[in-house]
C-alpha cells in the first residue's frame, strides 16, 4: 500500500520480555531471546514490538518499577544486546516501542534514593512528600490501587510520601520542572537509540491535584473502588504535557507514543488523542466486553465517534494485565471464538494490537495456590483475585522441555496444554490459529479497505452475527463474523462478493453462516 505507516496501518504486537524466550536458559526471557525469534515475527507479519518495561528494576511490579530509565536490566542483557534488537529489527521492517513508566520510579531509584535523605536535598521535591495531618494521618484520603493508603510514612522524614501503586514505586512530582525535563530527556534518550514508539504507563496519573483535596466516596468493596478518583488522577496539567511530548517525538520521522490510560472512561481516553497529543491511547471499554456482538460494536462506534477528526483508532483485546481473550471467551481449548475474535481485531477501523501467544490462541494458566504467585497483587488480594500470572506464562514455541522457551525451569510455569499448543506444530496444521492468524494479516495488509477504510456496521443491534463494511477509494470488503454456535443465514448488499479467506469464490445475495464462522468478502468488480 503507498503511504504505508506502520503504527496506524501496521499490527503491533506485545512482548512481555521475561516470558518471550530465553536465550541464557536462566528461566527468563531475555533481549536475545527476542532477537532469535525476530524471523518468527515477520513471518507473522507484525510490524512493530512493543516492549514491556525492559529498565533496570528490582522487579516489586515485574518491571513497571524502574530503577533507572536509561539502563538495561542485566536479566534481560546488555545495551549491546538491546541496539542490536534495534537494528536486527530494522532489517525486517520491525519498529521498537519501549514501555515508559513515568508516573512512578522504584523505590531503588537513586533519585528516590536521595529525596529520602533530608528535606533539604536536591531531590527531595522530585517526589510527592508531604506532612502529616496535625493528628499524625496521611494528609488526604487517597488510596493505593494496589490496596491501602496511598501515603506511606517515613520515620526519618517525619513525612509520607505518595504511592498511587505498591510503596515500592513512588510517585514522582511532574510539577517539579526538574523532574519534567529528566523525563523529557528519556524519550530522547531512546529515540536516539532508534526506538520509534513509546507507550506511557498510567500516564493520567502523573498530576495529581495541586491541593491534593480529598477524593470523594462512592460505593465499591475495597478502598481504592471507593473513591471517586477525581483529584488523584487526569488532570488538565497533562494536556500541555502531552504537546511538549509529541513535539519531541515528531522530531523523529514517523514516531508514535501510545498511552495507557488509567480510570478513563471512552470519552476521557480520546481527549488525550490527536495530532499534537497521543498518537493512540487503550480503549478497555472495547477489551473488557463480555462475548456479545452488539456489545463490540457498540464499544468501537462510541470510541470511533469519541475520536478527534486528527486521531486514528487502536484496538487490543489482550495485554499483561488482564485475563487473556481466549481465556476469557472460548470454552476449553476450542478456539472458535478466538478466531472470531482475531478477525474481528484485525479487521476493525484502527491499529491492532496483539499480546503474545495471542497469535496461537494461548490461554491463561491456572492459579492454585497462593504460594505459587508470583504478581504481588495476586498475592495481596487473594482469594478474590489472583492477579495477573496467568496471562504472563512463557510463550509455547514447542513441544519440548518448557514448551521450547527455556532449557531451565521457567519463572512462571508453562501451560500444561504446550504439548498440543505451540507455535511448531500450529505451523504445520493448516487450521490452526496460527495459520489463521497469519493468514489473517497478511490478508489485513494486502487490502487498503482493512487498513484505512471506513467503518459502516451493516447489523443493527446484532445478537449472533456481527458484519461490517470497510471502503476505501472504491475499494469495498465486508467482514461477516457469527459469534454464535447456530447455522445462520446473512444477506450480503447487492452484488457479487469474492471471498478473501478462501479465495474466489462468488456470493450473491444469502449466504449461510456455520457456527463461528468468519466471512471477509470482497466486491468483485
Ligand atoms: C500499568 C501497568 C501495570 C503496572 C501498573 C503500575 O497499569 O500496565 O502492569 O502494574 O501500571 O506501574
Amino acid at each position: 500500500m503507498k503511504d504505508f505507516l506502520w503504527w496506524r496501518d501496521g499490527v503491533i504486537y506485545q512482548i512481555y520480555p521475561r516470558s518471550f524466550s530465553d536465550s541464557s536458559n536462566d528461566g527468563i526471557g531475555d533481549l536475545q531471546g527476542i532477537i532469535e525469534k525476530l524471523d518468527y515475527l515477520q513471518a507473522l507479519g507484525i510490524d512493530a514490538i512493543w516492549l514491556s518495561p525492559i529498565n533496570p528494576s528490582p522487579d516489586v511490579d515485574f518491571g513497571y518499577d524502574v530503577s533507572d530509565y536509561t539502563g538495561i536490566d542485566p536479566k534481560f542483557g546488555t545495551m549491546k544486546d538491546f541496539e542490536h534488537l534495534v537494528k536486527e529489527a530494522k532489517k525486517r521492517d520491525i519498529h521498537i516501542i519501549m514501555d515508559l513508566v513515568l508516573n512512578h520510579t522504584s523505590d531503588q531509584h537513586a533519585w528516590f534514593l536521595k529525596s529520602k535523605q533530608s528535606k533539604e536535598n536536591a531531590h527531595h521535591d522530585f517526589y510527592i512528600w508531604k506532612d502529616p495531618k496535625p493528628d499524625g494521618e496521611p494528609p488526604n484520603n487517597w488510596q493505593a490501587v494496589f490496596g491501602g493508603p496511598a501515603w506511606e510514612y517515613d520515620e526519618d522524614l517525619g513525612q509520607y510520601y505518595y504511592h498511587m501503586f505498591f510503596k515500592e514505586q513512588p510517585d514522582v512530582n511532574w510539577r517539579n520542572p526538574e523532574v519534567r525535563s529528566a523525563m523529557l530527556d528519556v524519550f530522547r534518550f531512546w529515540l536516539d537509540k532508534g526506538v520509534e514508539g513509546f507507550r506511557l504507563d498510567v500516564f493520567n496519573a502523573y498530576f495529581k491535584d495541586p491541593e491534593f483535596k480529598d477524593n470523594p466516596p462512592k460505593f465499591g468493596i475495597r478502598g481504592f473502588d471507593r473513591q471517586e478518583h477525581i483529584y488523584d488522577v487526569s488532570q488538565p496539567e497533562m494536556y500541555p504535557l502531552l504537546e511538549e511530548i509529541r513535539t519531541i517525538v515528531d522530531e523523529h520521522k514517523q514516531s508514535y507514543v501510545v498511552g495507557e490510560t488509567f480510570l478513563a472512561d471512552t470519552q476521557q481516553t480520546a481527549s488525550y488523542c490527536g495530532n499534537d497529543k497521543l498518537h493512540a491511547a487503550f480503549n478497555f471499554d472495547f477489551a473488557e466486553n463480555r462475548w456479545h456482538p452488539q456489545r463490540f460494536l457498540d464499544s468501537v462506534l462510541k470510541w470511533y465517534d469519541a475520536l478527534a477528526a486528527d486521531a486514528w483508532p487502536n484496538n487490543f483485546l489482550s495485554n499483561h494485565d488482564m485475563k487473556r481473550a481466549a481465556s476469557r471467551y472460548c470454552f476449553g481449548e476450542d478456539d472458535s471464538r478466538a478466531k472470531v475474535a482475531l478477525a474481528m481485531l484485525l479487521t476493525l477501523k484502527g491499529t491492532p494490537f496483539l499480546y503474545y501467544g495471542e497469535e496461537i490462541g494461548m490461554r491463561d494458566i491456572p492459579i492454585r495456590k497462593r504460594a505459587d504467585i508470583k504478581d504481588p497483587i495476586g498475592k495481596h488480594f487473594w482469594p478474590f483475585y489472583k492477579g495477573r500470572d496467568g496471562c504472563r506464562a512463557p510463550m509455547q514455541w514447542r513441544n519440548a522441555p518448557h514448551a521450547g522457551f527455556s532449557l531451565a525451569e521457567p519463572w512462571l510455569p508453562v501451560n500444561d496444554n504446550y504439548t498440543k499448543r505451540n507455535v511448531e506444530m500450529q505451523l504445520s496444521d493448516p487450521n490452526s490459529m496460527l495459520n489463521f492468524s497469519m493468514k489473517l494479516i497478511s490478508i489485513r495488509r494486502s487490502t487498503p479497505a482493512l487498513i484505512r477504510g471506513d467503518f459502516t456496521p451493516l447489523t443493527e443491534q446484532p445478537r449472533f452475527i456481527l458484519a461490517y463494511e470497510r471502503q476505501y477509494e472504491g475499494d469495498r470488503v465486508i467482514v461477516i463474523l457469527n459469534f454464535s454456535s447456530r447455522l445462520l443465514n446473512f444477506e450480503l448488499p447487492k452484488g457479487g462478493w469474492t471471498c478473501l479467506l478462501t479465495k474466489n469464490t462468488a456470493y450473491t445475495g444469502k449466504i449461510s453462516m456455520a457456527p463461528y464462522q468468519v466471512r471477509i468478502l470482497e466486491k468483485k468488480v
